[in-house]
């Protein structure tokens, strides 16, 4: 059983902004389990009391859950001084408690998932899950089957050890070439650093899945939107086997 503030679930549920739900709940405008509640630091069971404001009732929920398409040119951190964050993109009453998944390149592009449920972030990101991450790339160069036999090998990306098994997918293959590349980890710039030991640049990155969560085809760069609750059921259970 959770117990949580009345002021902040009331501003966690959209109700507004804490010194806005603290003028409600003194205006008496809210209710607890029927009974008016003037008592904004009170503790409540999040599961179980029903708490209305202006006779509706509020929902409440522990973790949020967005999936963003991040465009190119913002950075996959809470703040910066030059560019514009991943969390410019994200429109929540709790936006300071969310944070990234993991980290997408400045100018890379697609999923990535936005949330304050530290527990699944870590599961996600734990080296020892190899939770698989896909991305659809353009390529400078030939992509080869030797390259993709490379990427199931391995590849000497300057760390202690190869990169695990990554399955290469060539999609197109000419002067531009187009390919899916899955890997299990995540090291800095992996993708561009495995193409980079065969020769190759990468010209475009773009993540398409992280575990089980696709990136909505419907959302545009820049755009987001909640995950399901099917989505994250799926990523609980998958980063729970994976
Ligand atoms: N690999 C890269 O090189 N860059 C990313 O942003 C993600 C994976």
């Amino acid at each position: 059983m959770e117990r949580i503030r009345l002021d902040k679930l009331l501003a966690a549920g959209g109700a507004g902004t804490r010194s806005e739900v603290k003028s409600f709940i003194r205006k008496g405008q809210v209710t607890v389990n029927g009974a008016v509640c003037k008592n904004a630091d009170g503790k409540v069971d999040a599961q179980n009391d029903v708490i209305c404001l202006d006779g509706q009732p509020l929902t409440y929920t522990e973790f949020e859950y967005h999936m963003l398409y991040k465009p190119a040119g913002c950075v996959t951190a809470a703040r910066d001084s030059r560019y514009p964050t991943v969390m410019d993109y994200i429109t929540s009453a709790r936006k300071k408690e969310l944070f990234p998944v993991g980290r997408l390149d400045l100018d890379t592009e697609g999923l990535l998932l936005i949330t304050n449920d530290g527990n699944l972030a870590h599961r996600l990101l734990a080296p020892g899950r190899h939770v698989d991450k896909t991305y659809y790339a353009r390529i400078q160069g030939e992509t080869t089957q030797e390259d993709a036999v490379r990427f199931r090998e391995g590849i000497d990306i300057g760390e202690d050890r190869l990169t695990m098994p990554a399955l290469l997918e060539i999609l197109t293959a000419g002067p531009v070439s187009e390919v899916r590349v899955t890997i299990q980890e995540g090291k800095f710039h992996q993708v561009k650093r495995m193409f980079t030991a065969v020769g190759k640049q990468v010209l475009y990155l773009k993540r398409l899945r992280m575990g089980s969560l696709v990136l909505d085809g419907g959302l545009q760069a820049g755009g987001s939107r909640l995950l399901t609750q099917e989505e994250i059921d799926d990523l609980r259970k998958g980063a729970l086997h994976e």
